[in-house]
């Protein structure tokens, strides 16, 4: 392993996303077939990866866009284990000059995977250094400084990048253009995240039987991380209460207790959705104005939360902001003020 500044920038996380992240970790699917759903993503990557490893050339670079917790990292990391290839891993804000990106790319091994996750995130300053790398495997660098310094290229290794992002749309149109594939990947159907939950349960040596894995999944939001961490939750609850193995019932109050409703939505989905109701009458509301409301990052409400309410009709955004439709009144108790159409005008 290589060592630069943003890797050990990265080696510091705060000690509850530790936690997460070594489970993440031991759940981590390795192979494909281990990957749960996406079928359409999966077979689109398997050929790719078929032709490279027969041409003995590295994959096009792929971009992979979506929601938190749907699965990009371990995506990442699986294409490189189908191709055999080293998985260097960063992120882009961990890269804060020229050189760290320099650093990654000398150092890359032939055919090596580069993760840059959070890719929207990488400096505008710095994008320019990956056009070259990406197109023409060259890294312009510039050595010494004034009068005397000049531009030296180095040819770089061939490898495959491979970006994950939350927000594709912040990319900018020349760095998106470059990757030769981009995926999105989508939320999960609840049997697809009851099969995750079977799998992580049988890795951690939990015992639950189907309804128990059903319950969890429907709550899950769509998203794997989540469905990994209520399984985890809800074995506490199981152990507490004598129970050996997780069944519908103690889901279904494990989730109660936990504040995660029959939509699967939690406790900060609720306040979103009811700021907007109660509040602001429903909408147009702004993002920050409604961040300051539920005291939230709007990065996050954006990113985390939005996704999943947009995906469920509980939420819309229109130009103006963010309005809660009928399903969402309905959903939290509320009467709606006016027909649910009228509030679009
Ligand atoms: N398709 C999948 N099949 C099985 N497990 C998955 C799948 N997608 C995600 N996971 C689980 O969810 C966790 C979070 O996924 P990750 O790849 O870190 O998501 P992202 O990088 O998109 O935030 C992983 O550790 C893994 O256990
Ligand atoms: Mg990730």
């Amino acid at each position: 392993m290589i060592r630069t500044p943003g890797i050990e920038r990265m080696a510091q996380p705060d000690p509850i996303a530790g936690e997460e992240e070594e489970v993440d970790r031991s759940l981590r699917p390795r192979r494909l077939e281990d990957f749960v759903g996406q079928d359409g993503v999966k077979s689109q990557l398997a050929v790719f990866i078929e032709a490279a490893r027969a041409r003995g050339e590295p994959l096009d670079h792929v971009l992979l866009a979506g929601p938190p917790g749907l699965g990009k990292t371990s995506l990442a990391q699986i294409i490189a284990n189908e191709l055999d290839a080293t998985f260097i891993s960063t992120s882009g804000p961990a890269l804060e000059r020229k050189a760290d990106v320099a650093a990654f790319l000398s150092a890359l091994e032939p055919g090596s995977v580069f993760f840059v996750d959070e890719i929207h995130r990488l400096p505008r300053a710095l994008e320019e250094t990956f056009y070259p790398a990406m197109e023409d495997r060259q890294l312009p660098i510039t050595v010494g400084a004034g009068a005397g310094a000049r531009v030296v290229t180095l040819d770089l290794q061939p490898f495959t990048l491979i970006g994950a992002t939350t927000r594709a749309g912040l990319l900018t149109t020349p760095l998106r253009d470059r990757f030769g594939v981009t995926h999105r990947l989508d939320h999960y159907a609840p049997p697809e995240l009851a099969e995750i939950v079977v799998r992580s349960a049988g890795i951690l040596g939990i015992g639950i039987d189907r309804a128990g894995a059903l319950a969890i999944a429907t709550r899950s939001r769509g998203t794997p991380r989540v469905a990994n961490r209520l399984l985890r939750r809800a074995r506490d609850f199981a152990e507490v209460r004598g129970a050996g193995r997780i069944d519908a019932t103690g889901a279904g109050e494990a989730l109660d207790l936990l504040e995660v409703d029959a939509e699967g939505l939690d406790r900060l989905d609720r306040e979103i959705l009811r700021a907007i109701c109660e509040k602001f009458g429903g909408g147009p509301v702004g993002l920050s104005t409604l961040a300051i409301a539920v005291a939230e990052e709007a990065d996050t409400i954006e990113d985390v939360y939005e996704p999943y309410l947009l995906q469920r009709g509980l939420l819309q955004r229109t130009p103006r902001g963010r309005i809660a439709t009928a399903a969402a009144y309905a959903h939290l108790g509320l009467k709606a003020p006016r027909p649910a159409g009228e509030r679009l005008f």
